[in-house]
């Protein structure tokens, strides 16, 4: 079946949640401190929560479950530092933030807005927290 591009980007999306929960789980069993270990999760709660909103509309939108376009989840590099995985994570947080606000002024639909307009906001503290992790 062909998607409009909407409903291409929210399936993308979907997965993409998917994966970043998976990848701040995998970097929540790294985190150095208790604190960036708690960052880690509630990001990877977030992340979770945005692909469940993401599923429910691409269920709307297609009348099906979002089925797998062969994106795999991550293998964990072993070489890679913590700082490292927070400095990757934080350039997936950037690009999710632009996309969303694409996708936001793509829909008319106040619902799939909202879903949008929170993914936006949530992206973007993550980021943040990415930042001050850095520092
Ligand atoms: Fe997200
Ligand atoms: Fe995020």
């Amino acid at each position: 079946m062909a998607h409009d591009r909407f409903t291409q980007l929210i399936l993308e999306s979907y997965f993409a949640e998917m994966q970043a929960h998976h990848h701040y789980m995998t970097m929540a069993q790294m985190a150095p401190t208790e604190e960036a270990r708690q960052i880690m999760m509630m990001n990877a709660q977030d992340e979770h929560r945005h692909a469940e909103a993401f599923e429910k509309i691409y269920e709307e939108l297609t009348g099906t479950e979002p089925r797998d376009t062969g994106m795999h989840m991550m293998p964990v590099n072993e070489n890679m530092t913590f700082l490292d995985h927070v400095r990757m994570q934080l350039f997936d947080e950037y690009a999710d933030f632009r996309k969303y606000k694409d996708m936001y002024l793509m829909t008319d639909n106040p619902e799939y807005r909202d879903t949008l307009f929170n993914a936006i906001h949530d992206e973007f503290r993550h980021a943040m927290l990415l930042t001050y992790l850095l520092n």
